[in-house]
């Protein structure tokens, strides 16, 4: 029987924005997160055009792994990490994203974190742009509604996998992509929000925008593979997705329906685009029906055939269902990106329903599409944890989780999914991206941080930590 490969690449997620701080060191720029307020579960986060005295920007310490990155991968080390997944902040190496020349303080301190991975033999698995688009693109261009900004990310592509040469092989253009699908991508990923102050959730939409910002960055991502891929033979790039399953609520074939409609323009459209090197023919009938005309030049159809992934990367937190009944709708809203509540699940404190199954169903769906090889770069339950009196933190409901969610990925590999590796979100708590919160923590690791701001900033190791060592030593073998 099939079982983890032997090269398996077990390990953890993170993002600059959610866990570096730093955010104004070194010549770095701000990008949209920096805008970014705290919020909570009833409480939207804002984004504000200008900086404000009087509101907290969590980002911007956020738990300072840019000073502590030594000692965070020595932890991750310990607990044998074969990789680690983060993202390399825009604002760092091209501060308004708009200048000829790097800045050298930014290249050098990623360099310096490449460079402590491997010396722990942990492989880099490296996120381009993770939501932190630099904010003078917004101001200029409305985000990736400019097409100048395929140029843009172009360039700054092209100077990091020229500058990290040898150093890392694993690459994603863009974090969770078919956000851009969604209302919520205006804000998170494409920054086309110039001159709007006010709650996330009350971004102005106009699907129009959206999607020609997303074929922005379709065929940036594809000159970015491209040239990686000329340039660079060693170097495997990958798209990422949210990939939220979903379910029809009934047999009604008309929930089918409207299932296998939603189901194609959020979870299948980009990755149709960037794995198969095209539009998908479905999309023809949604772009005439919601007013959507992409412009496209010259050359673009070809780039996108050019620049197809190497792999599929995917974050996996919970599913959905899609119902055509209006009362069901009303009564039963679902997780962040919408949806029907399953009665057959449970939720996190959250909201998010909690599905390990759907991960088993997903990744069976997806090889099935594109029989490439797959990666699960997020997952993992935000939990609010707390400390006893002798310093330990019993997080059993986390390793319950994960223990669930991994049994299932060994499921899939039986089924003869092609699954490359598993990095667990906030492998070390960070800021929640869409609270603002400490609270909702994902760690192995505990860091002293609060929702306010305060906190010393010490990491402490949860049960999980010496339950994940376990896993991992044994390759997915003991989840006990
Ligand atoms: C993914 C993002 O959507 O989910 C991460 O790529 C994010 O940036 C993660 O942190 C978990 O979401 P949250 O809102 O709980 O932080």
């Amino acid at each position: 029987m099939r079982t983890f490969r032997e090269d398996f690449l077990w390990g953890g997620a993170t993002a600059a924005n959610q866990f570096e701080g730093a955010w104004n060191l070194d010549g770095k720029g701000d990008s949209v997160s920096d805008h970014f307020t705290n919020g909570t579960v009833d409480r939207p986060k804002e984004v504000t055009v200008k900086l404000e005295d009087d509101k907290f920007y969590p980002s911007r310490e956020a738990i300072d792994f840019y000073h502590r990155y030594k000692e965070d991968i020595a932890l991750f080390a310990e607990m044998g990490f074969k990789c680690f997944r983060f993202s390399i902040a825009w604002t760092r190496i091209f501060p308004t994203g708009m200048e000829s020349e790097p800045n050298e303080a930014g290249l050098k301190f990623y360099e310096n974190v490449i460079d402590e991975c491997r010396k722990h033999n942990i492989e880099p698995l490296i996120t381009i742009s993770h939501y932190e688009l630099p904010y003078a693109l917004v101001e200029k261009y409305n985000g990736w509604a400019g097409r100048e900004l395929v140029d843009y990310y172009f360039n700054y592509c092209k100077t990091i996998f020229d500058r990290y040469k040898g150093k890392v092989k694993y690459w994603l253009t863009f974090n969770e992509i078919n956000s851009g699908t969604m209302p919520m991508g205006s804000v998170l990923s494409l920054g086309t929000i110039k001159g709007y102050s006010g709650p996330i959730n009350k971004v102005p939409d106009d699907p129009a925008v959206r999607f020609q910002a997303l074929h922005h960055q379709f065929v940036a991502s594809a000159k970015a593979v491209k040239y990686a891929h000329d340039n660079y033979p060693e170097y495997k790039i990958g798209d990422m997705n949210i990939f939220a399953t979903m379910y029809p609520y009934t047999c009604n074939p008309d929930d089918i329906i409207e299932w296998q409609k939603d189901n194609r323009m959020k979870n299948w459209f980009c990755s149709d685009v960037q794995v198969r090197g095209e539009y998908p023919s479905y999309s023809e009938r949604y772009f005439e029906e919601n007013g959507i005309t992409i412009k496209k030049e010259a050359g673009d159809d070809e780039i996108l055939k050019e620049g197809t992934v190497d792999f599929y990367t995917f974050s996996y937190y919970m599913s959905n269902c899609v119902s055509t009944d209006p009362e069901v709708n009303a009564t039963s809203g679902g997780n962040l990106i919408g949806g029907v509540k399953n009665p057959y699940l449970k939720a996190s404190d959250w909201g998010w329903q909690i599905d390990p199954k759907g991960l088993r169903i997903s990744l069976n769906e997806i090889y099935g599409r594109y029989q490439i090889p797959l990666m699960v770069v997020e997952n993992g339950l935000g939990a609010k944890d707390v400390i006893e009196e002798d310093g330990s933190i019993h997080d059993s409901y986390r390793i319950d989780y994960l223990r669930q969610h991994i049994a299932e990925m060994k499921e899939a590999v039986k089924d003869g999914v092609d699954l490359m590796g598993y990095t667990p979100w906030g492998c070390i708590d960070l800021v929640s991206a869409s609270t603002g919160e400490m609270t909702k923590r994902y760690g192995f690791i505990y860091v002293e941080k609060y929702d306010d701001g305060t906190g010393s900033l010490a990491r402490r190791k949860k049960d999980s930590f010496d339950w994940y060592k376990k896993v991992i030593s044994t390759n997915g073998e003991d989840l006990a």
